[in-house]
């Protein structure tokens, strides 16, 4: 058997776990693994990598991706998906591993309804994929924006301050609620529900008339703030579509000063969210997913992909992992409105 392997989309923790672990799984039954490079534009033009035991060796605590990533949609171009599937024949290939989010599984789901042997691996910080409970790469993006919350509230209070932090997710706020929750945030604003600026200042003012001296607000990127349309980076639209977000943090944060009177600073954490060492829950996670996918390779399972089920790993059809994202519930979000103030 030969595997080829790619990483396609935003980086995230786990991935070379992810690769560690279908190869190391694939070399016990002494298959072939190859890795494309940069994500689908490898496979486009055959650009690989030879995957074997020393290739990944010691990369498990590595962020990042070993294969390269890129927001490639070979669906674009019909020449390009014309070359893609050539690679398949040139290298004979017997079944692709796919590992991304969103994008990169819708594409594997369309070639693996075209009949190509694709199986997918989910993952994305945003913990946004329908069908799993979890993907491997968001509980360490949660522990780094934890920690700089954390970080935040000393010179918060040192200096009087209301802080505003902004947080990767785009649609859903998984990131921003977990990490708001974990690090004691005055205020979670999510892309779920919409809020008022007004709403927000009021449980600042409240906190302060009961004596605290400093607040902290934590906002997704993507947050719906009523009045504020999309804050965006640039017009620019991706391969899939999607815009550059970016700037709410800073725009919330100057409306809270003009309505308050309390002097407020910002911080965007951006790709400190995504880069660095994965926590051992994600490189377990990683590990048990990259192993499950040579199990459903060696079971030709095409147009399936690895799910965590509770704390079982099984697997889902693609298809239903794309196509709507899984959001942040409206009971969760109550739940954290109780520590607002
Ligand atoms: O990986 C998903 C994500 O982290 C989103 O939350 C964010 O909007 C996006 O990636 C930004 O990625 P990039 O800057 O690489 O396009």
């Amino acid at each position: 058997m030969k595997v080829g392997v790619l990483t396609g989309g935003g980086d995230c923790p786990g991935l070379n776990a992810v690769i560690r672990a279908v190869v190391r799984a694939a070399y016990q039954k002494k298959w072939e693994v190859v890795g494309f490079r940069h994500g689908w534009k490898g496979i486009v033009k055959n650009e690989q990598m030879k995957l074997d035991l020393s290739a990944v060796s010691g990369v498990l605590p590595r962020g990042g991706t070993i294969l390269g990533t890129s927001r490639t949609n070979p669906y674009k171009d019909p020449k390009m998906l014309e070359s893609l599937k050539q690679t398949f024949k040139d290298e004979k290939l017997d079944a692709l591993v796919a590992i991304g989010g969103e994008d990169t599984l819708g594409v594997a789901n369309k070639l693996a309804q075209e009949g190509l042997p694709v199986v997918g691996v989910p993952k994305t910080i945003d913990n946004d994929l329908n069908a799993t409970d979890y993907t491997f790469g968001f509980d360490t993006a949660v522990n780094i924006a934890t920690e700089c919350i954390d970080r935040l509230h000393t010179t918060a209070e040192s200096h009087d301050r209301v802080m505003v932090t902004e947080i990767m997710g785009r649609h859903a706020g998984w990131i921003t609620l977990h990490a708001g929750l974990a690090g004691g945030a005055d205020f979670i604003l999510l892309p779920e529900f919409a809020v008022s600026v007004d709403e927000v200042c009021d449980v600042i003012r409240k906190r302060h008339q009961r004596g605290k001296t400093f607040s902290i607000v934590a906002v997704s990127e993507g947050a719906k703030v009523e009045g504020l349309g999309e804050v965006l980076q640039t017009q620019e639209k991706d391969a899939f579509g999607h815009v550059r977000l970016g700037g709410i943090g800073q725009t919330l944060s100057k409306i809270i000063e003009e309505k308050t009177g309390f002097e407020t600073r910002y911080t965007v954490l951006g790709h400190i969210q995504r880069g660095g060492s994965p926590t051992a829950f994600d490189r377990v996670l990683g590990t048990r997913f990259g192993v499950k996918a040579i199990e459903l390779v060696e079971q030709k399972k095409w147009g399936y992909m690895v799910s965590l089920k509770g704390v079982d790993i099984t697997s889902v059809k693609i298809q239903d992992a794309v196509g709507q994202l899984k959001v942040v519930s409206k009971e969760l979000y109550d739940m954290a409105r109780i520590f607002f103030g």
